[in-house]
């Protein structure tokens, strides 16, 4: 459906064109009209769809521009998805002069209240702890608060969070709208939801798989000492354009770095111990490209949007299989193509039963390369670079080439070319600590609401405290069988 038939402003159009969207995904279809009229609304639909446009352009229409008070509140559960939609909203809000500001935690608060004293926005985009914490300094007032959205509204409402959105609920005096989005919303949660909504209207876009369509998902069953050699070949055969790897704890995240590193890779890690600083500027440049694999926590698991993702890696299984939607669901995004693959430890299969009966889809078996599949692999790589540099001016070099091959073949100097060109590094020896695998379980589901979720700090809750054990917490193309709806992609 086009975005012309929704009843959408004509600046709102434009800025949806300029954004390269050519038509509305069916979840911004089924929900924009219900959140213009004013209704509440529980949306759930896979990740990547534009869940994020779903809430914003109605949110965006109905903005009283010349009322210079809050008008309406988006919480997001980390601090980089704050940041992240606080920025879509800026660019759909762009042609109405739409004022957005977002607050969260490690981040100068006393920067954050000038700020919002000055210039009083009309929507507000925070993480919980953050957002108490200027309500409880009397630092905002969302007493004119019309609409509140909880996005990743499952995480929201579980245990970590509930307490803190019922304590800005309470501040929200004259609430008249409230809006839900998530991939993933389990029954418990939706109960929970009904407390404090008006006759919701639930939006599900039902598809076979809870799993977004366009990601082929595998798995490699490996002891936990062998997951790094075999991540490490396989990252040389598939070559990602950008991947992602999570794993379990903090000292994982700083070990697979160093390890990816000491091999040649680009690579950069991101978790919740991260200064603020540090975390967005890791992001940044693995936003722009200058990163080519990002290792985290759960932290980035929900609603990070990254165009260029091709490959999530999860090192670690997740305990929580919603976790695992939320982790892989960062490729196969508009309309793109992406793989996920899981290692599975051999006590661990009964966690991957678990969340195969959650996202009803197998994970096909992967088995680990070699390491001759895993040189091919860097070889075509390095061919390929060698192609790039030959576009280019050689012409200083062509004497010493000339004087190199009167004393050597040219197959000898372009192997060694060859070799230095490719990381051929898996003789640097890298040493991941164990951590304690995941308890046994067997199969079938039951492992929501067995574990408590806390909070490692305010506003922020990347890793998770678990109650059991010391838990905290080359490209496939498919024929696009099985989906049923398809994104327009933005150009480029
Ligand atoms: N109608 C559309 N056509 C094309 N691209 C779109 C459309 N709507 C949104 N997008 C783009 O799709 C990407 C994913 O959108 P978004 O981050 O809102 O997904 P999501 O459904 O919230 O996913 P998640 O569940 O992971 O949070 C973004 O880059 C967004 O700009
Ligand atoms: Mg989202």
């Amino acid at each position: 459906m086009k975005f012309s038939e929704l009843g959408l402003k004509d600046e709102l159009l434009k800025a949806i064109k300029r954004s390269g969207f050519e038509e509305a995904t069916p979840i911004q279809e089924q929900t924009i009209p219900l959140a213009l009229a004013g209704k509440d609304v529980i949306g759930q639909a896979q990740t990547g769809t534009g869940k994020t446009a779903a809430f914003a352009l109605p949110i965006l229409q109905n903005l009283d521009k010349h009322n210079k008070v809050i008008q309406a509140l988006i919480i997001e559960p980390t601090r980089e998805l704050a940041i992240q939609t606080q920025e879509e909203l800026f660019r759909l809000g762009r042609d109405e002069n739409a004022r957005v500001q977002v607050v969260y935690g490690g981040a100068d608060i006393g920067r954050q209240i000038r700020s919002l004293k000055n210039h009083v926005p009309a929507i507000l985009v925070g993480t919980p702890g953050r957002l108490l914490d200027h309500l409880k300094r009397k630092t905002i007032n969302l007493e004119n608060v019309n609409t509140i959205v909880l996005d990743e509204a499952d995480e929201m409402l579980d245990m970590g969070f509930i307490q803190d959105i019922e304590s800005i609920l309470s501040y929200v005096k004259n609430r008249k709208q409230t809006l839900l989005f998530s991939a993933t919303m389990p029954k418990p949660i939706l109960n929970i939801s009904e407390k404090f909504m008006n006759n919701p209207e639930i939006v599900r876009i039902k598809t076979k798989e809870l799993t977004a369509d366009l990601i082929d998902q595998y798995f490699v069953r490996a002891k936990d000492s062998e997951k790094f050699d075999i991540m490490c070949r396989l990252i040389d055969v598939e070559s990602p354009d950008l991947a992602v790897v999570f794993v379990r704890t903090k000292r994982r995240v700083d070990e697979v770095t160093r390890g990816l590193q000491a091999r040649g890779y680009n690579a950069a890690g991101i978790h919740g111990d991260l200064t603020q600083a540090r975390r967005l500027t890791v992001l940044k440049r693995f936003r722009a490209g200058k990163l080519d694999i990002l290792v985290a926590t759960d932290v980035a698991a929900r609603g990070l949007d990254i165009s260029g993702v091709t490959h999530v890696y999860n090192y670690d299984i997740p305990q929580d299989p919603d976790s695992y939607v939320h982790r892989i669901g960062r490729t196969g995004r508009a309309g793109q193509n992406g793989s996920s693959i899981t290692f599975v430890t051999p006590n661990e299969i009964g966690y991957m039963r678990t969340i195969e009966q959650l996202t009803k889809k197998k994970m096909t078996p992967l088995r680990p390369p070699s390491d001759d599949q895993a040189l091919r692999g860097q070889l075509k790589v390095a061919k390929s670079k060698i192609e790039e540099i030959m576009k280019e001016d050689l012409s200083k070099y062509t004497d010493d080439a000339n004087e190199l091959l009167e004393n050597y073949s040219a197959v000898d100097l372009v192997s060694a070319f060859l070799k230095n060109l490719s990381k051929d590094s898996s003789n640097v020896e890298v040493k991941i600590s164990s951590e304690k695998p995941l308890p046994y379980k067997g199969n079938g589901r039951g492992g929501r609401g067995h574990y408590s979720r806390g909070r490692n700090s305010r506003g922020y809750r990347g890793d998770r405290n678990r109650s059991r054990g010391n838990y905290r917490g080359g490209h496939s193309r498919r024929s696009g069988n099985g989906r049923n709806f398809i994104i327009k992609n933005k150009k480029g």
